[in-house]
C-alpha cells in the first residue's frame, strides 16, 4: 500500500511537468525531450509535442525557436544580423543536455523539455518556469519564465504604465488611438524587446512574432513572467550581458541602427493639423525669425492635399507648392508632408489607377479589393510587404521630392480606418510566402515606412530625408523617426510622454519625441511652457496639435511663454554639437538620445521609483527632471557621482534626493560631474552657420571622463565614405588635463577654434595648450575659459 502510495506520487511529480492534453481543447507543453541532432549554430531537438532549434546566433544571443510541427523557412522583418555563434560544446547527460557558448550556458532539462541561460560561472540568469516553458493553447504559442523574487522589467517600447513593467501585462496590436487614456494599451508601436533585472543579472528577451501578442511580468499571477502570440512560432532571442547598455547594443545589432539623421531634423519643428494656405505657412515662418524662436521645420498636414488624396495638392490652398517650398528654403526652414496608406477610390485619380492596375492593394480571400474609409473617404491599402507594390509606393514621391519636399511623416498606418477593426483576414504577399492582417499588422508601419524611406533616398541625390512614422515593429529605427501619437493637452500626458520616449529608447528607437503642448484639447499657458522646456530636451522635438484647436504656436501663449521658449529652443541650438553627438553614438552602438536612469543605473532601486522614474539623461551627461507644470518645485533624485544644477553651477553630491525650485522657466537640468559639453553660439535655424567656435564646457569630476566630438556636412550620406570629423575628447582629473584628440576623418570641420569653459573649478593658476601658456578669461559666475586653435592635431590642455 504504502509503496503504491510513494509510487503514485513519485507519477503526479512527473506527470506535473508534462501536461499534454488530447482533443486540443486545453493546452499543452512542448512535453519531454526525445532526441536531438546537430544543425548550423547549433541543435534541433524533437520532443514529445513539438521541435525546438535553438542556436548560438552570437556569443551573447542565444534564438530559441519551436514549432508544434514543422519550421517553416526563417522570415524576419526585423532581424537584419546573420547568425554568427557556435557553441564551444554540447554536453548530453541523462537529464539535461548543456550547450555552452563562448559567453553564456544553455541548459536543458529533458523531462520536461525546459531552457535554462546561465553565465559562465553557473549563476542562473533566466528559466523557464519549472512546468510550464513551452506550450501552445489552441494556435497561441507562448513562453513562461519562472519570476524572481526582485525582478523589475523595462522595455517594450510606447507602453504606458510604471517605467518598471513588474506587476502588469501588455498587448501588442498596433492601434489608432486618439486623445488615448494615459493607462491605455496598447498604443501604436509593438516592439516586443524587454530587459530583466533580478539580483546582479540583467538580459534581454526579444520575443520575434508579429502576430497580436501579449507579455505578462506577474500580472494577475505570482508564478512567471510570459511571452505569448496569437498564432506562428515561438521564436525569440536571449540576449546576456554585463549591463543595460550592452544588452542595448546588441538588439540594435540585430535589428539595425539609425543612420545620422539630417542635422535639420535636430531643430525645433512646428506642425497643426493644419497650417493652410501657402500665405499662412509664410507668415508662421516669418513669425519664427521675427520672434527670433529658431526653428527648423514646419509641416503641412492633410490639408495640403486635395480631397485628402495622397501625392496631390491642394490647388487652391497651395497653387505652387515649388515657388513656396523654395522660399521657405530661403528662410532656413524645410518642409516635410503627411502621407496616408489609403488611396482614394476614385476613377481618373492617378495612384488609385495604378494601383488596381498593377495589383498594388490588399484583398479579401475571395479576391476581391479590401476597402475602407479613412480621411478621402473609401479607400484601398497598398500591401507594403510586396516588393513591388513598395518601388511603386517609393516612385510615387517624384512629385513631392521635385517641389522641394524633405520630410516624409506617415500616419495612420496601423493601418487605421474608421471603426478600426481592419478584417483580419484581408491578405497580404509577405515576399511570395503569403499571410494575413494576423500576421501582417504589427508590421505594416513598419512596411510603409520602409517603402517611403527606401523610395525617397533613392531620389534625393544622397541627401538625408527625415522620415516620421506613427506606428512599428523592432527595425523601425532602421527607417525612421517615431513620434507618440494622438496625446492630449494635460499634465499626466506631459510626464507619460517622458516614459515612453524612454522605453523607446531601451527598444533600439532612439529618434523619438511626442507632441509638445498636447495634440488632443488646448493646453493652459503654464503647460505648454513646460511642455516646451521639457520637449527641447528630446531627441524629435516637434509642437503639434488638432485641427480647431487654438493656436499652438510658442507665442500663443502671451509673452512670458513667449519668452520661456524662445530661451529654451535656443539652447536647444547651442547644444547641437552635443545632441549631434549623441546621435553618432546611437548609430553607432544604438545606445539611446535620452536615456532612462535605468540604463547606467540599473541597480539603483531608487532610479524604479515612481517619482523619479521620468528623469533621463538627455545625451550621455545631461540629467532632466520632467516637473508637473502645476508645481514650482521638484523633488530629485541625483544618482552616484556629482551634479551641477545647469542653470547656476551649483554642486550636488550624487546618491542623495532632493527639492529644487522649479518655476516654469527654469526647469530642473542637471549636469554630471567630469561632463564634456561641446556647444555652439545660438543660431535660428540649423542653415544659418555657426561663429566658428565650439565650446567645451568642462564640468569638474574627480575620475577621467571621455565623449566623441563627431561632425559631419549634416545633410549628406558622404560620412559613409570617411567624410566626417571625430576626436576623442578626454577630461583626465588626477593628471589635470584635457586632451582634444587628433582629427580623425576628410570632413573640415564648420569650427576654427575651441572655447573651455570651465565649471566648478576652484583657481586654475597656470594653464598650457601644447606647452605654450594660454591666458585664462574670467566668465561669468564661477566659470573662466580659454580659447584655443582647433587644428587637426591632438590639443593638450594642462594646468
Ligand atoms: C492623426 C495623426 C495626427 C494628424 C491627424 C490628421 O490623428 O496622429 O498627428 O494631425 O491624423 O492628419
Amino acid at each position: 500500500m504504502r509503496k503504491l502510495r510513494i509510487l503514485s506520487i513519485f507519477l503526479t511529480i512527473l506527470m506535473a511537468g508534462n501536461w499534454g492534453k488530447a482533443q486540443g481543447r486545453l493546452s499543452e507543453n512542448i512535453g519531454n525531450f526525445k532526441s536531438y541532432e546537430k544543425i548550423p549554430h547549433g541543435i534541433e531537438i524533437a520532443a514529445e509535442r513539438g521541435k525546438v532549434r535553438i542556436t548560438a546566433h552570437t556569443d551573447d544571443v542565444i534564438r530559441v525557436r519551436a514549432v508544434q510541427h514543422e519550421f517553416a523557412p526563417d522570415f524576419s522583418y526585423a532581424v537584419i544580423q546573420n547568425p554568427l555563434g557556435e557553441f564551444v560544446s554540447v554536453n548530453d547527460e541523462p537529464a539535461k543536455l548543456t550547450l555552452t557558448s563562448k559567453n553564456l550556458i544553455v541548459e536543458v532539462t529533458k523531462n520536461p523539455l525546459l531552457v535554462r541561460f546561465l553565465t559562465t560561472k553557473g549563476t542562473v540568469i533566466n528559466e523557464d518556469e519549472p512546468n510550464l516553458g513551452i506550450s501552445w493553447n489552441g494556435t497561441e504559442v507562448a513562453c513562461y519564465k519562472k519570476l524572481q523574487p526582485d525582478e523589475k522589467f523595462i522595455g517594450l517600447g510606447e507602453k504606458t504604465g510604471n517605467f518598471n513593467r513588474r506587476g502588469s501585462a501588455y498587448e501588442n496590436w498596433n492601434n489608432d488611438n486618439f486623445a488615448y487614456p494615459t493607462n491605455a494599451d496598447p498604443l501604436y508601436t509593438s516592439l516586443p524587446f524587454y530587459i530583466g533585472i533580478h539580483g546582479n543579472s540583467v538580459y534581454g528577451i526579444f520575443f520575434d512574432n508579429t502576430h497580436r501578442a501579449l507579455f505578462n511580468f506577474g500580472a494577475s499571477n505570482h508564478r512567471f513572467s510570459s511571452f505569448s502570440a496569437a498564432d506562428g512560432e515561438m521564436n525569440y532571442y536571449f540576449f546576456g550581458g554585463e549591463n543595460v547598455a550592452k544588452l542595448i547594443q546588441d538588439y540594435t545589432a540585430l535589428t539595425g541602427r539609425i543612420k545620422m539623421p539630417p542635422l535639420w531634423g535636430l531643430g525645433f519643428q512646428q506642425c497643426r493639423w493644419s497650417y493652410y494656405p501657402d500665405s499662412e505657412v509664410l507668415t508662421l515662418a516669418k513669425t519664427f525669425r521675427d520672434k527670433k524662436i529658431p526653428a527648423d521645420v514646419i509641416y503641412l498636414d492633410i490639408h495640403y492635399m486635395d480631397a485628402y488624396k495622397i501625392f496631390t495638392w491642394d490647388k487652391t490652398r497651395f497653387p505652387q507648392p515649388a515657388e513656396l517650398i523654395n522660399q521657405l528654403k530661403s528662410m532656413g526652414f524645410k518642409v516635410a508632408v503627411i502621407v496616408d496608406p489609403g488611396i482614394k477610390v476614385e476613377k481618373g485619380y492617378k495612384q488609385y489607377e495604378e494601383g488596381l492596375k498593377n495589383n498594388h492593394f490588399v484583398k479579401y480571400p475571395d479576391g476581391q479589393l479590401f476597402s475602407a474609409d479613412v480621411w478621402p473617404g473609401t479607400c484601398h491599402f497598398p500591401d507594403f510587404t510586396n516588393a513591388n507594390t513598395r518601388a511603386w509606393w517609393g516612385a510615387s514621391f517624384e512629385g513631392l521630392i521635385n517641389n522641394g519636399v524633405v520630410g516624409f511623416w506617415n500616419d495612420m498606418n496601423e493601418p487605421a480606418a474608421w471603426g478600426n477593426r481592419v478584417p483580419e483576414f484581408i491578405e497580404f504577399d509577405f515576399e511570395g510566402r503569403k499571410g494575413t492582417l494576423r500576421e501582417a499588422h504589427n508590421i505594416y508601419g513598419l512596411q510603409m515606412s520602409r517603402s517611403t524611406y527606401e523610395g525617397v533616398t533613392k531620389q534625393m541625390n544622397n541627401k538625408r530625408p527625415l522620415i516620421l512614422t506613427r506606428a512599428a515593429y523592432a527595425g523601425i529605427q532602421r527607417y525612421s523617426a517615431v513620434w507618440t501619437g494622438d496625446n492630449a493637452a494635460t499634465d499626466e500626458h506631459m510626464m507619460l510622454a517622458s516614459n515612453l520616449i524612454n522605453s523607446l529608447g531601451i527598444s533600439g528607437v532612439p529618434f523619438v519625441g511626442a507632441d509638445i503642448g498636447g495634440f488632443a484639447g488646448t493646453p493652459i499657458k503654464e503647460l505648454y511652457a513646460r511642455w516646451l522646456t521639457i520637449g527641447v530636451y528630446t531627441p524629435f522635438c516637434r509642437s503639434h496639435s488638432e485641427f480647431n484647436s487654438v493656436e499652438h504656436e510658442p507665442w500663443s501663449f502671451g509673452e512670458t511663454v513667449e519668452d520661456i521658449a524662445r530661451e529654451y529652443v535656443t539652447e536647444r541650438y547651442r547644444l547641437l554639437p552635443y545632441l549631434y553627438s549623441a546621435f553618432y553614438e546611437t548609430h553607432q552602438k544604438g545606445i539611446p538620445v535620452a536615456r532612462s536612469l535605468t540604463i547606467d543605473y540599473t541597480f539603483d532601486e531608487k532610479v524604479y521609483q515612481p517619482e523619479y522614474q521620468y528623469q533621463y539623461l538627455f545625451g550621455p551627461s545631461v540629467l532632466i527632471v520632467p516637473t508637473s507644470s502645476k508645481t514650482e518645485f521638484s523633488k530629485v533624485y541625483l544618482p552616484e557621482g556629482g551634479w551641477y544644477k545647469k542653470d547656476n553651477d551649483k554642486y550636488y553630491e550624487g546618491n542623495q534626493e532632493t527639492i529644487v525650485e522649479a518655476p516654469l522657466s527654469n526647469l530642473p537640468v542637471f549636469v554630471k560631474a567630469g561632463a564634456i559639453i561641446p556647444m555652439q553660439e545660438a543660431i535660428q535655424s540649423t542653415a544659418e552657420k555657426p561663429d566658428g567656435t565650439l565650446i567645451l564646457h568642462i564640468y569638474k569630476g574627480k575620475n577621467s571622463s571621455r565623449f566623441t566630438y563627431y561632425e559631419d556636412d549634416g545633410e549628406t550620406y558622404d560620412y559613409e565614405k570617411g567624410n566626417y570629423l571625430r576626436r576623442e575628447l578626454v577630461y583626465d582629473p588626477p593628471k589635470k588635463n584635457i586632451v582634444i584628440g587628433k582629427a580623425e576623418g576628410d570632413f573640415v570641420s564648420k569650427f576654427k577654434k575651441y572655447k573651455i569653459v570651465f565649471h566648478g573649478f576652484e583657481k586654475i593658476g597656470r594653464i598650457a595648450a601644447n606647452g605654450t601658456e594660454v591666458k585664462l578669461a574670467k566668465d561669468s559666475g564661477n566659470t573662466a575659459s580659454l580659447i584655443v586653435d582647433a587644428g587637426s592635431n591632438a590639443i593638450t590642455i594642462a594646468w
